[in-house]
């Protein structure tokens, strides 16, 4: 922790969209009202007859009321004074790059969603996307949402097992993919892990492919199933009226990792959904209309969800895309970008900062980064040395840096600074966004100095269910307190009422501000015929935040090896994908166990951390704890 507080400038505070913290009083006073005027700035077919209905634990926001997302990103900008503004500026991998104005964006999304009517996708039909990260996927986005087809992104990253998984658990009709991505270089074979997914996922009527790679990739297309984006989109209308949607419909599922096995399909609905992105974005990003603004999420995540589609192009402001990886074709390749294209706001993840604090900061140096003029953070903590780094050689201490603490379930930014208002701490994502209402509570739900994370009233972007499954939603976000949301994070209070995320308090990881669940690694890792049982644990890590550890019983007749340890990593990328791969792998005969039967993965935590061993008293079998030591 650090007492550094930074002011926003005098120059930042006279040009901000928010520039007095009486936007604070206004919401508390009247917080439905407040939601209604964010809600105002979007163009609504027909307006809402009620603001909120809070039936706990369920809400919904703008009853009524009759909206379209397609139309809220794109219509509207063509229709007024920026159909030639660009809306997206791409980057590819291999140096590729061109710009979609908001006309062009607006042609190739009413086409799009023409073939999907053609291929009989129809309103609540759900659509999956599995892409890299191209306009195409943004396209396929707004397509769906134009009309009224929920899509459901799967991040390219993940593999086959993991894909199929999610286009199962809502019965997608559609699957829009592409011959494969770039990364580092290398073709990631998209359709041909789409083609091992759909092996097992009888409700794909029809696979979409876009061609990324073209000639250096083989793609088996079959026969009446698949079909090239390319031919469906040539002789196609370029217009397409835009479902007039409830405010209440389905605008998209989003898969995440929770305390089981099976992802959630976190259930996002329209008007709600757009009010929470639209106004943050406006308000925490200070979106202006000559921004050229970036975030460097992929669209398989919340963020790419909320911040790089639907809250800029909502704003009307140019959005850049880029796909790859930030050391790739060399480590200065964001900073390229950057001064490429002028870019005014910058989001990021606090693992990448700490990648490029290892760099060095003289790789910088040959670059010109003066047109930032806003930083921010999301996924996990960020540590005040690469906060201050950050502020330092990519802010060059001009620019008001906001971390941004939200999730998947939240929709939009639930903590954040506003830049032209809250004086900033290195380390803590500050205050709540006006209008909501959050705290830090002891077990009993009393509020506390230290504790769980809480939020007490419903908020237009909150996840409404999950999919098909409304147990699930209620046990774990409401059971814990009564009517507030728990969201799995303990978190400290200082004298300020300055909030500072600690971490998670169930068996989710965050590694790289990636969320990963334990039980889907250990399950991954059971599956290899050697292994017995296996647990797994999250270990401080510098640069990732947290790094995998898997702790493995082998079955009689099986030896630990490195071959067997490859073999187990290889199981995981391919079950879920590189992104959860343990960095280490230990075989032990036994794991800690209470007597019950339950692995006590803190005690794991301890021995590899070489921390004193925490209490042993439930523990079955003490010595398990000496061997264990003797091998970490
Ligand atoms: O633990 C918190 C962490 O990321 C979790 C949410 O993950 P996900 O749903 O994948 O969404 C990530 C991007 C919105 C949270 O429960 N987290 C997110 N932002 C922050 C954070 N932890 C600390 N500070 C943040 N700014």
């Amino acid at each position: 922790m650090t007492d550094q507080k930074f002011n926003p400038s005098q120059k930042f505070v006279q040009n901000a969209n928010i520039s007095s913290s009486s936007i604070y009083n206004e919401a508390n006073a009247d917080t439905d009202q407040f939601w209604a005027s964010q809600a105002e700035r979007l163009t609504w077919f027909k307006k809402w007859d009620q603001i909120c209905q809070w039936n706990p634990p369920f809400a919904k926001w703008f009853l009524g009321g009759q909206i379209n997302a397609s139309y809220n990103c794109l219509d509207r900008h063509v229709k007024g004074s920026k159909g030639d503004k660009n809306a997206i500026i791409f980057e590819g991998e291999p140096g590729d790059s061109y710009t979609l104005t908001f006309n062009q964006l607006y042609t190739e999304v009413c086409k799009f969603a023409n073939v999907l009517k053609s291929l009989n996708v129809t309103k609540g039909d759900r659509v999956t996307i599995y892409m890299p990260m191209i306009p195409e996927a943004v396209i396929a986005m707004l397509a769906c949402s134009r009309i009224g087809a929920p899509h459901s992104v799967v991040f390219g990253g993940f593999n086959s097992e993991a894909l199929s998984n999610r286009i199962n658990d809502n019965n997608s009709k559609i699957l829009i993919t592409t011959d494969g991505g770039w990364r580092r270089g290398k073709i990631i074979p998209l359709k041909k892990n789409a083609d091992k997914a759909l092996e097992n996922c009888p409700s794909i009527k029809n696979v979409i492919v876009a061609k990324r790679i073209g000639d250096k990739m083989d793609c088996n297309m079959s026969k009446g199933r698949d079909l090239w984006w390319h031919d469906l989109t040539e002789d196609i209308s370029d217009q397409c009226l835009p479902e007039h949607l409830d405010s209440e419909d389905m605008l998209f599922i989003l898969y995440t990792s929770g305390t089981t096995g099976k992802p959630k399909g976190v259930v996002h609905t329209t008007g709600g959904y757009l009010t929470g992105t639209s106004s943050t974005h406006n308000i925490v990003f200070d979106a202006k209309d000559d921004d050229v603004y970036w975030c460097t999420a992929d669209i398989g995540w919340i963020t790419g969800h909320s911040y790089v589609v639907y809250g800029p192009l909502l704003n009307g402001t140019t959005t850049v895309i880029y796909e790859g990886s930030p050391d790739y074709p060399e480590k200065d390749r964001f900073w390229r970008i950057i001064e490429k294209y002028g870019v005014t706001v910058f989001y990021t993840a606090p693992t990448a900062i700490r990648t490029f604090m290892k760099w060095g900061a003289e790789r910088l140096l040959k670059y010109d980064l003066s047109t930032l003029r806003l930083l921010g953070t999301v996924g996990e903590p960020i540590n005040p040395e690469a906060w201050l780094w950050y502020h330092k050689h990519i802010g060059y201490e001009k620019c008001p840096i906001v971390d941004t603490w939200w999730q998947t379930e939240t929709g939009a930014i639930m903590i954040s600074p506003l830049p032209g208002v809250t004086p900033t701490v290195p380390g803590t994502a500050t205050i709540p966004y006006p209008g909501i209402s959050i705290d830090v509570v002891d077990e009993t739900g009393q509020p506390a100095d230290m504790g769980y994370l809480v939020i007490k009233k419903p908020w237009p972007s909150m996840l409404r269910t999950i999919f098909n499954d409304e147990q699930r939603y209620i046990d774990t976000y409401w059971s814990k307190f009564e009517n507030f949301y728990f969201a799995g994070d303990e978190a400290m209070k200082d004298s300020d009422g300055y909030i500072w995320i600690l971490g998670r308090v169930d068996d989710v990881l965050n590694v790289s501000g990636h969320r990963i669940g334990i039980a889907e690694v250990e399950s991954a890792l059971a599956r290899h015929p050697a292994v017995a049982e296996a647990a797994v644990i999250g270990r401080p890590h510098q640069v990732k935040g947290e790094s995998i550890a898997a702790f493995v019983v082998l079955k009689e007749k099986f030896e630990g090896s490195d071959v067997l340890i490859s073999e187990l990593r290889d199981i995981v990328i391919k079950g879920i994908g590189a992104l959860a791969k343990p960095d280490q792998i230990f075989f032990t005969d036994e794991l800690p166990k209470t007597r019950s039967g339950k692995i006590m993965r803190r005690l794991l935590r301890d021995i590899t951390s070489g921390q004193a061993i925490g209490d042993t008293t439930t523990l079955a079998d003490s010595s398990v704890i000496d061997t264990l030591k003797s091998k970490c």
